[in-house]
């Protein structure tokens, strides 16, 4: 497919509505020359602390090292057991490898597509150190009974937040219900850099100190290395240019959850006929959509998406293969069937474009779109 003329995420038209504040915020850090630890990162890590409502954040470079290094500072390590969902992004599974320690996996709920919590208790054994709840595509998992879980087993939590900034459980603040949390600011996040960069947000004093040594070559002071850490700090370019859009987020993220209300509204008549299912905002969740994910007949799931890339619109899948069926996860000895739920969604999963620029006339288009290829297709195809 050429460029779609509706592309999933549309960095573009972000980006020209900001582009006077973000030239002058970049213009400004290259005459300063100081790229590495300056003032922007620490301005930006208060201000993002803030949003989140916690005490402390710390600048890394990936949501990825943001979940390794959370670990790390929790003193999770070799030998020790990550409790996770298969349907997340690798990094989820790939940051509790980098440890040494081993994921456990445990299936989704079918409509919130977070940890199932009622089967978390089956995946804890004597190993098991922390659980990681994935607050996937912008939709809070439910953190009351994980916590109480994690504390009843002496276990810690790393929210992985990297699809969720600004999202909100029971009105708290996603970031702030776990032990220490992890955010992505990979360019099409809800917050996106112009590049790589993450961050670990806690309230914990102790946990903030372990993982600003660790981000930095185990460093307290130049050429002083406490303990063996690594490179993984935010630059200065990237805290610069989160600072000006941390300021739009709130806005940003209630224009995605108008545009959820909007393609809701558009595809009603296909969600009442049982061929699409939409987003089901939990009651306990402030959703942000990061992306936005619909269901359709798994015989239908490819064609549909074909139909919607050749006419431009930029539908994919997130994610096609689950973890434990992945090759690179071939050695957990998982197989098919060991997480129906997941398994069955990955079959059945469509991304529509999703981001706070997209207008009401384009999400119409779309659901218009999808109607013209159920349309099109055979009655006997039309399955629920
Ligand atoms: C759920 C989830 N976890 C972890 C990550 C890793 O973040 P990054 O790409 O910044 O390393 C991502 C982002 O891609 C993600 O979506």
């Amino acid at each position: 497919m050429d460029r779609p003329t509706l592309p999933l995420v549309d960095l573009r038209r972000q980006y020209a509505s900001i582009k006077t504040e973000i030239d002058e915020k970049i213009s400004g850090v290259l005459k300063s020359t100081a790229f590495i630890l300056g003032s922007e990162v620490k301005e930006f890590e208060k201000e993002f602390a803030a949003f989140c409502s916690v005490g402390l954040s710390v600048g890394v470079n990936s949501g990825t090292d943001a979940l390794s290094l959370a670990l790390l500072a929790l003193g999770v390590g070799e030998g020790d057991e990550v409790i996770t969902s298969p349907n997340t992004f690798i990094a989820t599974a790939a940051a509790i490898s980098h440890v040494g320690a081993r994921p456990v996996l445990v299936d989704v709920d079918p409509e919130s597509y977070n940890i199932d919590v009622s089967q978390i208790e089956k995946g804890i054994t004597g190993k098991t150190r922390a659980i990681i709840p994935v607050h996937l595509y912008g939709q809070p998992s439910e953190m009351d009974a994980t916590l109480q879980i994690a504390k009843n087993h002496n276990m810690k939590v790393v929210e992985d937040a990297c699809q969720a900034h600004g999202g909100e459980y029971r009105g708290r603040r996603v970031g702030s219900l776990g032990d220490i949390s992890a955010f992505s600011f990979y360019p099409g996040k809800n917050l996106g850099a112009y590049g790589d960069g993450g961050a670990v947000v806690t309230d914990k004093n102790e946990l903030a100190g372990r993982i600003r040594l660790l981000r930095d070559h185990g460093s307290p002071k130049k050429y002083y290395h406490d303990v063996i850490g690594y490179n993984s700090r935010l630059d200065e370019i990237q805290a610069a240019v989160l600072r000006v859009k941390l300021r739009y987020l709130n806005v940003w993220n209630e224009k995605r959850r108008r545009n959820a209300r909007l393609y809701s509204e558009y595809l009603k008549d296909l969600v009442d006929k049982g061929l699409v299912s939409t987003p089901k905002e939990k009651n306990w969740a402030k959703h942000v959509y990061h992306l936005f994910v619909i269901q359709v007949d798994e015989r239908l799931r490819d064609k549909l998406i074909e139909h919607l890339n050749a006419r431009g619109i930029g539908a994919q899948i997130h994610y096609p293969i689950p973890i434990h069926l992945q090759k690179a996860y071939k050695h957990l000895g998982y197989t098919e069937g060991s997480f129906p739920v997941s398994e069955r969604l990955v079959k059945r999963i469509i991304s529509l474009p999703m981001f706070p620029e997209l207008e009401q006339q384009e999400i119409e288009h779309i659901a218009q779109e999808i109607r013209a290829f159920f349309k099109q297709m055979p009655p006997s195809q039309n399955h629920r």
